[in-house]
């Protein structure tokens, strides 16, 4: 940091308005790993990562744009900070629904430095107009805005120093496609395997400064959705119940206890996705069904749905999608205590799904 020096801009982090800020708890900031070293797992983004930034370091060049996609709480924000932090550079942090106009983003982008990296989360979610002048900030550095109305309407050029935009959603395909390609490098961010997920709970603990045991850790990460913000979710709920419950060391005894009270099962299914599966069991025979009716059925936002509970039960293999809707697989079945009746006739089987 420049302290004491107000000719040069601080390097670091700057929260352009609070979007972020319920999502930023101070915990959560410091269980973020600053670099590419503290960072678990993703092995294949991070090398392309880290490849980009050795390259832009060694030519002394800005960070071409780099677009982070997949499920929420697997490290896309976290791996935008890294960025900044491995290049040297302040990162503006701002959210898609927030730049409302052209002129919003106007404003961001000629308030960047040479080299910053500007963070838009909910990318998906920009609207179509500021998308557009998108284009050519990312392109070639400039925007063209258009002053006044009417007859002296006019459109004035805006150069923009060489910056480095940085994209993350969770619905990659609600992004159009000119957007897309305008990203150097498109990454998707996979669920963490156990291994990782334990590595990273017991660097939560020891940050936090919580005795544990392995078989405590093995037991969180197990139950963690293969996702690191869930994961420390689980490790301060452990914390506390193994704090009033027992002697404050999280051990295999606590995290079994506490990850009962929350109802998470063996698999990291949690009491939303159960009764999901029950309800496309019980009310609609196993599918398929839309989503939009499954969020009605569970009182929960399609969006949410489609972004935070339908990705990890896909690739779980407990439901698929098909063209007419989700379906229920046999795994699905299994998970809810119902017998597999994948292949039978559902007319036959249907006493079977009554509750
Ligand atoms: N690879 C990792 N190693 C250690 N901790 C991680 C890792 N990835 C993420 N985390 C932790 O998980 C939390 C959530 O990560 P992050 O905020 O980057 O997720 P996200 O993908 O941006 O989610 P969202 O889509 O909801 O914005 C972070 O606070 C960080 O502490
Ligand atoms: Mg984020």
């Amino acid at each position: 940091m420049d302290d004491g020096n107000s000719d040069v801009p601080e390097k670091g982090v700057h929260f352009i308005q609070d979007a972020l800020e319920n999502k930023n708890s101070s915990s959560d900031n410091k269980l973020r790993p600053p670099s590419f070293g503290d960072f678990t797992g993703q092995a294949k983004t991070l090398e392309r990562l880290e490849i980009m930034v050795g390259a832009a370091r060694d030519r002394d060049d800005a960070l071409s744009h780099i677009l982070f996609s997949g499920p929420p709480g697997l490290g896309k924000t976290t791996l935008a900070l890294i960025l900044g932090n491995e290049m040297d550079r302040t990162v503006r942090i701002t959210s898609g629904p927030i730049i409302e106009k052209p002129g919003d983003l106007a404003g961001l982008l000629t308030n960047l430095e040479e080299g910053d990296l500007l963070f838009i989360d909910e990318i998906h979610r920009i609207s179509k107009t500021v998308e557009e002048y998108l284009y050519s900030a990312m392109e070639d550095f400039r925007i063209d805005i258009m002053i006044d109305q009417g007859p002296n309407a006019r459109s004035v050029r805006l150069n923009i120093p060489r910056f480095t935009l940085v994209g993350a959603t969770t619905r990659m395909g609600m992004l159009t496609a000119p957007l897309r390609s305008r990203f150097t490098l498109q990454t998707r961010l996979d669920y963490y395997d156990h291994a990782a997920l334990n590595s990273i709970v017991m660097r939560s603990c020891k940050l936090l400064e919580i005795p544990a045991e392995e078989e405590g850790t093995q037991e969180i990460a197990r139950r963690a959705r293969g996702t690191p913000r869930i994961a420390n979710n689980l490790v301060h709920f452990v914390r506390d119940y193994a704090e009033q419950r027992g002697d404050g060391v999280i051990n295999l005894k606590m995290a079994k206890a506490a990850l009962e009270l929350l109802e998470i099962d063996d698999n990291g299914l949690d009491e939303m996705d159960k009764r999901l599966m029950k309800i496309m069991a019980n009310n609609y025979r196993g599918g398929p069904v839309g989503l939009n009716t499954l969020g009605v059925a569970v009182g929960e936002e399609e969006d949410t749905l489609a972004e935070v509970h339908e990705p990890f039960l896909i690739q779980g293999g407990y439901i698929q999608r098909t063209p007419q809707g989700r379906v229920l697989s046999s795994k699905g079945y299994r998970a809810i205590g119902l017998s597999d009746l994948a292949g039978k006739d559902p007319d036959d089987s249907q006493e079977q799904f009554q509750i």
